[in-house]
């Protein structure tokens, strides 16, 4: 451990310059304009596994590739299944960053790009401890098998096909992946529980192109008027989604676990400030924080119909559309709420409207154990590095593949994230502290170590 010790402080510099060479490739996925650029992040990927003591390859897929590696020490030692995206969101809005997306640069201990926290910054630091052990010891105390696609910020479609058709070679222990955060600043956290999401879009066409609304308002159905009121039925005043059924399945939450949540250090005030809203809302008879991570929602992501531009114009829109998102908890199946939702939203659709419904990606919540051995294990290498035991938190955003390795391969994820929650993921100026690179890369050197030790 020493010497992967003196290895990693002797690289720190380097560690730096190559995450800033893998945050320059603008590996957007949503973007077919940004295909060829995915393939090229897709070689850097290969090529930092390749340096780190792995034998990897690009795997194509009907979508973006996916990269595998592997380094076997020995069969009779823990196998463990590390995952994460090169793939990014797509910077806009670009007027809000203060330097451009794909030029990564240091500012106030933080390093500013798209892809710095989620997810490129993280993988890397995966990569870098696995290359300090094998370089300064010349062998891992694990099996480590890489499994870094590009499509997790679309919904994971073709990930699923590669898992079924590889469950023998991506055999493993355990899972660990590191895109999430940690709870707060100088809070290190374990994960053990994501919500599912299910995603939508609908679209009300009414007459063939926008009409005077002098002339023709009033006698028709508006596309725009039914869709928002369509959306207005979906949460109640009190915070409920109003989808019958909704809440069918609902696994609730335990009375010792609503316990572990408000001892958690939480301010209403600063989490308030921090995010710029005046005041909480959510469903009525729960904390945020069960809110946020244990209670089911229902989002409009977009609307848009009619005219947006400056200044008034009398139209009756041709057509309205709506995205839409539902957060899942454990206990609800994607299938189930969607089509709750679909038939929810079409019985209100007023005649002469066509009604379009379309869906998008979908994936289940789950929740493990916090006591399991993987945990304890994990638990102490975060601490090693971070100066402070995790705690141990859920959150509400969705990794589809952590359910795929439950159902498919039949594992269990760490979900230990080195970034925070106010890194701006997904939004401008995303960004990742300095420190927290180069203590996830240290948490990860002794976290080989520590699943090494544990008897499966
Ligand atoms: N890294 C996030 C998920 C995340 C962030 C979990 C912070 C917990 C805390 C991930 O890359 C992401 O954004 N996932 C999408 C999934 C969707 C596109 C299927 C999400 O949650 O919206
Ligand atoms: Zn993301």
């Amino acid at each position: 451990m020493e010497a992967v010790l003196k290895s990693l402080h002797d690289n720190q510099q380097l560690a730096m310059d190559q995450l800033f060479e893998f945050l320059r490739i603008p590996s957007v996925s949503a973007d077919s304009a940004f295909k060829p650029q995915m393939q090229v992040c897709a070689e850097f990927v290969q090529k930092a596994m390749v340096a780190a003591g792995l034998q990897a390859e690009i795997i194509s897929t009907k979508g973006h590739p996916i990269v595998y590696g592997e380094r076997i020490e020995d069969p009779s030692l823990p196998t463990v299944l590390v995952y994460g995206h090169y793939d990014v969101q797509p910077p806009d809005p670009l007027n809000l960053w203060t330097t451009p997306a794909f030029e990564p640069q240091i500012r106030d201990g933080k390093i500013f790009a798209r892809g710095a926290t989620d997810d490129k910054g993280q993988v890397f630091t995966h990569l870098k401890a696995i290359e300090a052990w094998v370089t300064s010891t010349g062998k891992l105390p694990v099996n480590v098998k890489f499994l870094i696609e590009g499509e997790e910020e679309v919904g994971s479609d073709n990930l699923d096909c590669f898992l079924e058709s590889s469950k023998e070679r991506l055999k493993a222990d355990v899972a660990v992946i590191s895109d999430t955060s940690q709870y707060g600043d100088g809070i290190p956290a374990i994960t053990y529980g994501l919500r599912g999401i299910v995603a939508a879009e609908v679209k009300l066409t009414g007459p063939k192109k926008d009409l005077h609304s002098g002339i023709y308002g009033g006698s028709i159905a508006n596309p725009a008027n039914a869709l928002a009121r369509i959306c207005g039925s979906l949460v109640g005043a009190d915070g409920k989604v109003q989808i019958p059924g909704f809440y069918d399945d609902v696994l609730e939450l335990s009375a010792k676990e609503r316990e572990q949540f408000a001892e958690l250090p939480f301010s209403e005030d600063s989490f308030l400030a921090e995010i710029g809203s005046g005041a909480a809302f959510g469903e009525a008879g729960f904390s945020t924080l069960e809110r946020r991570w244990a209670r089911p929602t229902c989002d409009i992501n977009g609307m848009f119909s009619g005219y947006t531009g400056e200044g008034p114009k009398t139209i009756v829109p041709s057509t309205a559309t709506a995205k839409i998102t539902c957060r899942l908890v454990p206990g609800q199946q994607p299938e189930k709420i969607l089509s709750s939702l679909e038939t929810f939203v079409e019985s209100q659709c007023p005649a002469g409207l066509k009604f379009k419904f379309t869906s998008f990606h979908g994936c289940s919540a789950f929740v493990f154990d916090p006591n399991s051995v993987w945990i304890t294990a994990a638990s102490a290498a975060v601490e090693s590095a971070f100066g402070k035991p995790p705690v141990f938190i859920r959150e509400g955003g969705s990794i589809p593949v952590v359910s795929s390795f439950q159902q498919i391969l039949g594992i269990d994820t760490l979900l230990l994230g080195w970034g925070r929650n106010t890194d701006n993921l997904h939004s401008p100026d995303e960004h990742i502290h300095v420190a927290d690179f180069h203590n996830g890369i240290l948490a990860s050197a002794h976290l080989w170590q520590k699943l090494s030790e544990v008897s499966r």
